[in-house]
Formats: C-alpha cells, sequence, structure tokens
C-alpha cells in the first residue's frame, strides 16, 4: 500500500543515515522532503506564454524547483525547433506546455513533441483547460505523458474538478519516485488508489466532490452522445463565422497565422482609439454579454472572447458580433 511503503522508505533512510553519521543523508532527505514536483524531480521546464503557467512558477520555485521559462510573444506558438533548443540547453525532466493558450488564443500545435522530449529524456505535461472537447488533442499519438483539463469549458460543468491521465512512463515515474511530495493533496499515488488505478484496496484519502463528479460525468455523456469529432467541428464552424464577422467590422484578429486560432478563445486586438475596458463594460450592461481582456502577456492588447461548450452556437456568435457593433458605435473613440 502506498502509505506504508512509504514509512517503509522513510525508516530504511533513516537507519542508513545513523550508519553514515547521517551528514550527507540527512541532508539529501532534507532536500528531498522539499522536493516539489509530482514527479519526484527538482528539475522542471515550463513553456509557454499561458499566465497561468507563469504564475504557477513563482510558486515552483521557491519550493526548490529549477524552472526555466521559454516564451514567445503572445499569438505565436512554440515550433518543435524552439522546443529542442530549450531541451537540449537545460535537460528537464519535465515539459510544460499549454494547447488551448486562453491568454492569447493560440491553439498550440502538439504533433512531435512527445517523441521529441522523450528523444531527451524528459515527460511531457499539457494542460487542455480551454481546448479539451472543442480542438484535436491526442494523447496517445502526441505522446502526452500527463494531460490535465476542467471541467468548467468545453465540458459544461461546474468549475472544481480536472480530470487527469497518465501515460505508463509517467505512471511509472510517479510509483518509483524516491522522495514524498510537499503536500498530501499532489502525491499522485494517493490519488490513483482513490481511483481504483493501483490495484490496490482502498484507504481513505479525502472525500471526493461527488456532486461535481456527477455534472462531470454528464458533461462527459453529452460529449459522448454529440461526438468528439462532432464536437470540434462545431467549434470550428462557429469559431470561422465569428472571424468573418469580427473581420467584416473592420477588427483586426490577434493571432496572424488562421492555423494556430484557438477553436473555443477568440482574441481580437484592441480596436484604435477604443480603451478595452469600455468596450467589455458597454457589453456587459447593455447586451448581458461577458467577454474579456487580456491576460499577463497580452493584457491591454486583446479582446476575448469564449465560445466554448453549449455556448458554442451560432445565434451566440451573431448575437456577440451584433453587440460589438453597438460598442464600436458608442463607445468613447480618442482621436488619434
Ligand atoms: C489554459 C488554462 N489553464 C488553466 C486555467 C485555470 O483553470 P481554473 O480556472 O480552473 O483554475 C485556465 C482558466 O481559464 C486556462 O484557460
Amino acid at each position: 500500500m502506498a502509505a506504508a511503503s512509504a514509512v517503509t522508505m522513510t525508516t530504511k533512510a533513516r537507519g542508513r543515515a545513523a550508519r553514515n553519521g547521517g551528514s550527507e543523508i540527512a541532508k539529501k532527505q532534507r532536500e528531498s522532503i522539499h522536493s516539489p514536483s509530482i514527479l519526484g524531480t527538482n528539475y522542471l521546464s515550463i513553456l509557454g506564454t499561458n499566465y497561468l503557467s507563469i504564475l504557477g512558477t513563482n510558486y515552483l520555485s521557491p519550493l526548490g524547483a529549477k524552472v526555466h521559462l521559454l516564451s514567445k510573444p503572445p499569438g505565436e506558438a512554440f515550433t518543435l525547433k524552439d522546443v529542442e533548443k530549450g531541451l537540449a540547453e537545460h535537460k528537464p525532466t519535465l515539459l510544460f506546455i499549454t494547447h488551448g493558450e486562453s491568454s492569447s488564443g493560440v491553439v498550440q500545435p502538439l504533433d512531435g513533441f512527445g517523441e521529441l522530449c522523450h528523444r531527451y529524456n524528459c515527460l511531457l505535461l499539457v494542460d487542455s483547460v480551454a481546448s479539451i472537447g472543442g480542438a484535436p488533442l491526442y494523447m496517445d499519438k502526441q505522446g502526452i505523458d500527463i494531460l490535465y483539463s476542467g471541467s468548467q469549458k468545453v465540458l459544461n460543468a461546474p468549475p472544481g474538478t480536472a480530470p487527469i491521465s497518465f501515460s505508463e512512463a509517467a505512471t511509472k515515474k510517479i510509483f518509483s519516485r524516491k522522495t514524498k511530495p510537499p503536500s498530501l493533496y499532489v502525491d499522485m499515488s494517493w490519488l490513483s488508489n482513490y481511483w481504483g488505478c493501483d490495484g490496490k484496496p482502498r484507504m481513505y484519502h479525502h472525500t471526493g466532490p461527488i456532486t461535481n463528479f456527477f455534472t462531470l460525468r454528464e458533461g462527459l455523456a453529452i460529449l459522448a452522445e454529440q461526438g468528439l469529432e462532432n464536437s470540434w467541428n462545431m467549434h470550428r464552424e462557429n469559431t470561422l463565422r465569428l472571424h468573418k464577422g469580427l473581420e467584416a467590422l473592420g477588427l483586426k484578429l490577434f493571432v496572424k497565422d488562421p492555423a494556430l486560432r484557438l477553436p473555443t478563445v477568440t482574441t481580437i486586438s484592441v480596436p484604435e482609439g477604443y480603451e478595452w475596458r469600455d468596450i467589455i463594460t458597454y457589453l456587459m450592461k447593455n447586451h448581458s454579454i461577458e467577454i474579456t481582456g487580456g491576460l499577463g502577456p497580452s493584457s491591454g492588447k486583446v479582446l476575448r472572447i469564449g465560445l466554448m461548450g453549449y455556448n458554442s452556437t451560432k445565434t451566440n456568435v451573431d448575437r456577440v458580433l451584433d453587440a460589438l457593433r453597438d460598442a464600436l458605435k458608442h463607445c468613447p473613440r480618442s482621436k488619434m
């Protein structure tokens, strides 16, 4: 059992520490207790312009993780060449990248990323919070080792649960780690026991948010009935309709390369002469529509429109276009 083997490991290490006079092993033990990563490594590389990943980085470094942030200007995606350069330079054991980059409206191509990471002995961790169900993503084919998402976007369920999946290589790494994660709640071996993935009798770990699980299950059932590919197509078609409409209004799409435009979140360059806050406030006040501004690196540069799950409809596209047309007419415009 996870708990028993953890205790055994600690006891053995203590015995060795005592026999060796303790200093070196005790030091290693102290370090390992503070090792922050869920994968038993303190060498982590984060790629991305994802504001949230940058925020997260701020909290990993103080825990002892070596974090290397590779960034691109918002609106662009990483190429295999960019990634290979980072892998060769930093030799990370884990590479983190966001598939649906919601702060800039980019869908990050992932073909070849897993294979490349594995060539450098590195696992691939992907955030699909803003994309799962709304844009093509292939965990096995793309060689993704850890894939997580959120219940509250395309999956149409309330916030609070995060589906997560591990490849065999990631599972092996978790089960063979020699150090303790920094918190009970990020100890994936407990989580795997909770979900019956380790073939062992279930031990108490935490009380699951059962109502959220039911809503997530229903969201997934609806998606399965619709068909994953139909959902991808629906998001793509509605977003294309939105893009055409925005361009017809004279607005500029922030992501220049059409192939990199995320089908769930559209970014528009803030139109010249306007204050982005005026536009979003006008839409909320006069049309009860919430769109938002940029985040982190895209802050002040873009307006963002989310069309996800049940919200991704032609009617909603037309509604937001009408509302924006109205906002552009009525919001104050500086004389530039
Ligand atoms: C790409 C991405 N990652 C992570 C998150 C964070 O999700 P949550 O709001 O559930 O913390 C978001 C939220 O918008 C997101 O778009």
